[in-house]
């Protein structure tokens, strides 16, 4: 054993370096809107902090959202393992960027980019970032176009239905394109060909096709609009590229629609966008974003950043990111592979269903989708029944936690009040038979109880829901 001698006198005060987090504080003021002075002890911030989320809503319960409430175990675990790494520090993380590389071939498998095409994506946050750089793609192509042509390029519009997500409402508010929003009339909640065609001129950047319209969860259909805008080249010239918003039916479509052709077996769909935080089934945070050709991605949107001595090419809004989104996509593409994928999605469906029957059968109530594209449906009380609305049902359901949102359809169709039920993984036959039992005990009530108007400031407030 060795022998060890006292250090000398200058030496014994000598204080170690204690890491200032461990360093525990004891604090009983705690400002709500400063910085504290002071440390807090680590579990007293926890208990602080989750004591204000209490009123939070419980996710489970959320019938509102399209993104993902529920993962497994074993994908938290990879996620917390992985939340320290920067997706954009390719070169530290270099597996991190390998299965993003990855999941990009899957889903340019999964959505049918030709072979050989050289299918071009990556991650982003989410489908709004997805579909801003889809966006961008098609006005730099035409703005591209235009100049090479000595035509004029300053006045770009961008075609789409009035049920489009607000992300594209920001594309245009941002890039100063002008939006042309095909109207929403009854009987015709989303875009069809000829109306998008009938909007297209030499200005036209695009056309926005959604493969899940928020709104009520129907496929807009892309064959349709693509041919409507082949007809329109042939007599026109003017030839308008697809983008197809597939934020939610990217990750349903291809297991249960799979002979849908929305894809890039068009050949008019340039770029296609999908949110893995929806029926990717992973937790908020991860977005991808596809072109059919490299081609269709001009190369000065392209950034390259250091990678293993090399570059990389990428394009995104932000710079650092978590890879714990990519890893659990992934995660999940191994662990459900095709069979589960179909199997989660299709159980949503039939409950989807189920739920749509059962409260077509309740009386009041008229659908306007069923759930047999996304298993997502919307539906309205019928126009003879005035004593309630739809906001009061909402309102009632909520005393049990259900979270079912009421709101108004946009311009045009603004006096089309309707609710919308999104089913997604964890919400089983057994919950949503609770919700019915739930539903029909609420409208016997308010059948019974006429409601009144509330106040301008709550009704505003009831109008608020944002998709
Ligand atoms: C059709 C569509 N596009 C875009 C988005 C925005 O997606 P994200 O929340 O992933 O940014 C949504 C969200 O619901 C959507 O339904």
């Amino acid at each position: 054993m060795p022998l060890h001698t006292q250090v000398d006198e200058s030496s014994q005060d000598e204080e170690l370096n204690v890491n200032p987090v461990y360093v525990q504080e004891v604090s009983w003021e705690i400002p709500r809107y400063r910085l504290p002075e002071h440390s807090t002890l680590p579990r007293t911030a926890l208990q602080i902090v989750r004591d204000e989320l209490i009123l939070d809503g419980n996710a489970r319960l959320n019938l509102a959202t399209f993104v993902t409430t529920w993962m497994e175990p074993e994908a938290e675990l990879l996620m917390a393992e992985c939340s320290a790494k920067n997706m954009i520090d390719k070169d530290e993380y270099p597996q991190t960027a390998e299965l993003e590389r990855r999941c990009v071939n899957i889903l340019s498998n999964l959505w049918n980019a030709p072979p050989g095409s050289e299918a071009t994506g990556c991650s982003t946050t989410g489908s709004s970032e997805g579909c801003m750089l889809g966006g961008m793609a098609l006005l730099w192509r035409w703005r591209a176009r235009r100049q090479a042509a000595g035509l004029d390029a300053t006045k770009p519009n961008l075609v789409m239905g009035s049920n489009v997500q607000v992300c594209w409402e920001k594309f245009c508010r941002y890039w100063q394109v002008e939006p042309r929003y095909v109207p929403m009339v009854p009987g015709r909640l989303h875009l069809r060909g000829a109306e998008a065609a009938a909007k297209c001129d030499e200005n036209t950047i695009g056309v926005v096709a959604i493969l899940g319209s928020t709104m009520d969860g129907s496929y807009e259909p892309v064959l349709e609009i693509s041919q409507a805008l082949d007809r329109l080249q042939a007599e026109q010239g003017h030839d308008v590229p697809v983008h197809v918003d597939g934020a939610s039916g990217g990750f349903v479509a291809p297991f249960l629609q799979p002979d849908l052709e929305w894809d890039f077996r068009v050949p008019r769909v340039a770029s296609i966008n999908a949110s893995g935080h929806k029926y990717g089934l992973v937790y908020p945070g991860v977005g991808w974003v596809m072109w059919r050709t490299p081609d269709a991605l001009p190369e000065d949107l392209i950034f390259r950043v250091n990678y293993l001595g090399g570059e990389m090419p990428t394009f995104a809004l932000n710079f650092s990111r978590p890879g714990a989104q990519v890893a659990a996509q992934y995660f999940n593409f191994v662990r459900l592979g095709h069979q589960g994928y179909r199997r989660v999605h299709q159980t949503c469906q039939d409950v989807a269903l189920h739920l749509s029957g059962e409260i077509a059968k309740i009386g009041p109530f008229e659908l306007l989708t069923e759930g047999k594209d996304l298993p997502v449906f919307a539906f309205k009380l019928r126009d003879d029944v005035t004593s309630y609305s739809v906001f009061d049902l909402s309102e009632r359901l909520r005393m049990r936690g259900w979270q079912v949102p009421a709101y108004t359809f946009p311009a045009d169709l603004t006096d089309t009040a309707v609710m919308r039920i999104v089913v997604r993984n964890g919400f089983s036959m057994d919950l949503a038979n609770l919700l019915l039992s739930d539903m029909r005990l609420h409208v016997r009530f308010l059948e019974h109880h006429p409601q009144t108007q509330p106040p301008p400031e709550i009704q505003q407030m009831r109008q608020s829901f944002k998709h």
